[in-house]
């Protein structure tokens, strides 16, 4: 494919084919070429508009048409690139090559600060990690392990988690605290362990995970967003919330790194239990989706259905179940999740999801932090990430 050569008309064009080829139920198989084409064609879009590799893309608000930028220190910083290496890995074009090491060298930069916050693992596994994976190099490969080792430095043995967030320490008077999303940060600690890092990295992760099963987890298989400890002698004090609508309820998108990040934990332990977590962590999500198929920002917002989406959740669980349906061994649950995957893979691929000649974005309608009044009901990098990397997990299925 010339993807260099996509005029706008082509692009238009190419939009315009596949929302309408998308127009149908959502049990109906998605069209996974023409869907990738859509992302690869906006990929080089925004890529021709971007000039400055430290200034990445984030967000667009309802009425925006172009990305609003962030630069390499926000927890975002490495989906943009992680978007071009699966562009390039879907369209094998070296302009995309160019463009994914360009934005991706930049935030190396981040392991020059002190650390302070779990996000590394996004960051650097996203870009990094997607490089390393693709075009095997020893200065990538040395960056993830200095990432690894200063994630690390954030785990707490009395507890056994990563520490998540030290501002909110003080701030929030959470002495140690870890948040669902960490699971994701886990990846880069498996990684590390398998390539020149230390058995160390391993336990961390796996003794992160299991201390996250056992609070962050409620007995109904919903999650807290964030779980506190006590510094002293470890024990969990509380589980509460932070994006989510209220403490007790279930965040959508918190879900979903959940789904997610027990699926990876099994796929790199062998642990049952992982796998039984990731299995009843996404039945109670396939089971309250509302009609559509695509969750609300939270399940328990009582303002439902007069609230926001959250595409961004849909594109994590969608990405997490496709994993998830192929570690599972019984047909049946394999069957389930990727149905269920595949039904909101394709509900995102309608006119209604998909951003269209809107904005530069893939998709619209995710919700970054309602509480906080930011980002609600826009288009987010990482919604666009977790949707090429769903898409390209269903490619390398039917394949
Ligand atoms: N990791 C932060 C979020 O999901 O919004």
């Amino acid at each position: 494919m010339k993807i260099m050569k996509l005029s706008a008309i082509a692009l238009s064009i190419l939009i315009a084919v596949a929302s309408c080829s998308t127009e149908k139920k959502t049990t109906e198989a998605i069209d996974t070429k023409k869907m990738l084409d859509y992302c690869i064609a906006k990929t080089v879009a925004t890529m021709n508009s971007l000039t400055a590799a430290d200034s990445l893309p984030r967000n667009i608000y309802p009425g925006q048409t172009r990305w609003n930028k962030v630069g390499i220190h926000y927890w975002t910083s490495g989906f943009w690139p992680g978007i071009l290496w699966y562009a390039y890995e879907v369209s094998g074009d070296t302009t995309i090559l160019a463009n994914a090491q360009k934005f991706t060298e930049p935030l190396q930069g981040v392991l020059d600060v002190p650390v302070d916050n779990h996000d590394l693992g996004f960051i650097f596994y996203c870009s990094f990690g997607n490089g390393n994976r693709l075009k095997p190099d020893s200065a990538y490969h040395n960056v993830l392990l200095t990432a690894a080792d200063s994630l690390a430095t954030l785990y707490n043995p009395k507890v056994g988690t990563i520490l998540s967030w030290p501002a909110m320490r003080a701030k929030m008077n959470w002495p140690h605290n870890t948040i669902i999303d960490n699971m994701i940060n886990l990846e880069l600690l498996f990684w590390a362990s398998k390539n020149g890092g230390t058995q160390n990295h391993y336990d961390i992760a796996v003794k992160h995970a299991e201390t996250c099963m056992k609070t962050l987890v409620r007995s109904d298989y919903t999650t807290f967003h964030v779980a506190v400890f006590d510094t002293i002698d470890g024990h969990f004090i509380k589980g509460v919330t932070h994006q989510g609508y209220a403490d007790s309820s279930m965040w959508a998108r918190g879900q979903a790194w959940g789904i997610y990040g027990y699926s990876m934990c099994f796929r790199e332990t062998g642990k049952p239990e992982f796998l039984e977590t990731a299995q009843k962590l996404a039945d109670v999500f396939i089971s309250r989706l509302p009609e559509d198929g695509i969750p609300y920002w939270d399940f328990d917002d009582p303002a439902i259905p007069n609230t926001t989406k959250d595409a961004s959740a849909a594109a994590i669980a969608a990405s997490g179940m496709l994993e998830l349906s192929g570690l599972v061994k019984d047909e049946v649950a394999k069957a389930k999740y990727k149905n269920a995957a595949v039904a909101l893979l394709a509900k995102l691929s309608t006119p209604e999801y998909l951003s269209g000649d809107k904005n530069q974005a893939f998709l619209l309608h995710s919700t970054g932090h309602r509480p906080n009044g930011t980002e609600i009901d826009a288009s987010i990098n990482y919604a666009d990430y977790y949707y090429l990397e769903a898409l390209l997990r269903l490619k390398k299925m039917e394949n």
